[in-house]
């Protein structure tokens, strides 16, 4: 049946686009923003970590203007390695959108197959040298944040839909010769999964980082109506071929769909720029990366905290002080919910920039999958009920400068030798540690006894909030600490 759909493309800066208040409202929101300087894609795109963010607050700004009360932002994006920096974007991401007054709901894990990692691979480290503090994982997951712009919205629908939040989907590569080679693009599943999950058809979508036009030729194979917004002029003929408006693709592109009307309608909008840009700080990162200041008494050589269902008021005084008293070099590994945002828990951002504020920056994550144990949930546009079962928790891996690798003797790294057959039998090596058929508490005694063993040489002092540690690997001694 014909079900003629509206499209527009407009070029040019989407920060800037206020063009788009004279469009419809925006139901869902599907992007993935140029990840800052990200090796490959976008090196040395914006001139410092803060003018991204920077950019991340006039999107955040200009869209929630935008969307529709209720309406939703999934947002595909990721903490991202730079020259040894890991900028800790999503934590300051969820900053952002949180001052512009956004509800965040909850968190998907994007994992893709471990053949499709394209960054180097960092584990190689510790086969080469099987000993603690040697530990880099290989990333093989990304996120996606959802958003909502509050709205008093009632369910008047029984319907509940539900999903897991971890998705298995396969990355596109920009292989020489595709559609979108030079364009990282994410694949048609992930706007696909997103768009039937918040949307019914008739819906207006929108991206603002267009790119190759992915979310666009979904959202039309679907019957949404989209609104796309891209910087580079060059990428409009690969927009109009992949979302099916060139001539070439008239034949057979969309057997059923009423190609011509549609073509009609794709209307191409040049945004109007202005160009101004106010001075903000959005980050503590240029804090940790300064040099750190010693004091003199240290007593830790790891820390390990549960800061699961801890409130926000957990970052006091006494949190400072184990964090100061961490040897320099040294790792403070927190176990941490990405649910647990309700306005009394313990949120990423605040635990990241307090983190942060004490000179440590962020290592590493790892993600911790196990059977689904609780939910989050969203109350669509559409007045229905989206249900996520949660199945992961997170371990952040924070560090106080670097560690003096020649500290310790040959003796005492070869006393500590990490067991290379198991690191890669059962994948340590990975961001994700698979235990999706374990629950919480049998996640935790495993990964416990691998942070032991992969940042603490023996006869150390892990201080932690956790009550019975063990790891039959490591003579240590335990400092206990209540946080609350
Ligand atoms: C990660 S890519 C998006 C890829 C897209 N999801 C796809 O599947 O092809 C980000 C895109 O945003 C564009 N871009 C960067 N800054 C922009 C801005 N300020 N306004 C609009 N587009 C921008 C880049 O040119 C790039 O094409």
């Amino acid at each position: 049946m014909s079900f003629p759909t509206k499209h527009y493309l407009l070029i040019g800066d989407c920060t800037k686009a206020t063009e788009i208040l004279n469009l419809p409202a925006i139901d869902l929101l599907v992007t993935s923003p140029p990840y800052f300087n990200a090796p490959f894609d976008y090196d040395e795109l914006f001139e410092n970590y803060e003018a991204f963010l920077h950019m991340m607050n006039k999107f955040a700004d200009l869209y929630f203007k935008a969307l529709k009360p209720g309406g939703i932002i999934g947002l595909n994006i990721d903490d991202m390695l730079i020259k040894s920096v890991k900028y800790p974007i999503i934590s300051d991401t969820i900053k952002i959108f949180f001052n512009t007054g956004y509800i965040l709901r909850g968190k998907i894990v994007w994992r893709k197959p471990e053949g499709y990692i394209r960054i180097s691979r960092r584990s190689g480290v510790l086969l080469q040298n099987p000993y603690p503090m040697y530990y880099y994982p290989d990333n093989l997951l990304e996120n996606i944040l959802i958003f909502q712009k509050p709205s008093p919205l009632k369910l008047t629908k029984d319907e509940i839909n539900s999903y897991q939040d971890i998705w298995e989907i396969t990355n596109v590569l920009p292989l020489k010769g595709r559609l979108e080679t030079n364009i990282a693009a994410f694949p048609d599943e992930l706007p696909s999964k997103l768009i039937k999950i918040f949307t019914q058809k008739g819906a207006w979508i929108c991206d603002p980082f267009l790119g190759s036009g992915t979310t666009m030729k979904v959202a039309r194979q679907l019957k949404r109506n989209s609104i796309g917004v891209e910087i580079l002029e060059e990428l409009i003929p690969v927009i109009r071929e992949k979302s099916g408006f060139s001539i070439k693709n008239l034949d057979n592109f969309f057997d059923s769909d009423p190609i011509s009307d549609d073509i009609l309608q794709l209307e191409k909008i040049r945004i109007k720029s202005n160009n101004q840009r106010e001075k903000t700080n959005y980050s503590f990162l240029p804090q940790a990366l300064n040099e750190y200041k010693p004091i003199n008494n240290y007593n830790y050589h790891l820390l390990v905290l549960n800061c699961r269902n801890i409130p926000n008021t957990a970052l006091n005084e006494k949190f400072s002080k184990l964090i100061d008293n961490l040897f320099p070099g040294r790792i403070l590994a927190v176990m941490h919910d990405s649910l647990d945002n309700s306005v009394s828990n313990l949120s990423l951002n605040k635990l990241t920039d307090h983190v942060m504020k004490h000179g440590l920056r962020l290592r590493d994550k790892i993600t911790i999958q196990h059977q689904p144990e609780a939910q989050w949930e969203v109350i669509s546009q559409f007045k229905s009920k989206i249900v996520f079962d949660h199945c992961f928790y997170e371990v952040l891996l924070f560090q106080k400068g670097k560690f003096n690798y020649k500290s310790k003797s040959k003796q005492e790294k070869e006393d500590c030798a990490i067991d290379k057959e198991k690191f890669q039998q059962e994948k340590w090596y990975l961001t994700l540690w698979d235990f999706r058929d374990r629950s919480r508490e049998e996640c935790d005694s495993i990964v416990l006894t691998r942070l032991l063993e992969l940042f603490l040489f023996n006869n150390e002092v892990v201080g932690t909030n956790i009550e019975d540690i063990s790891c039959p690997k490591r003579q240590f001694t335990t400092k206990y600490s209540n946080l609350i």
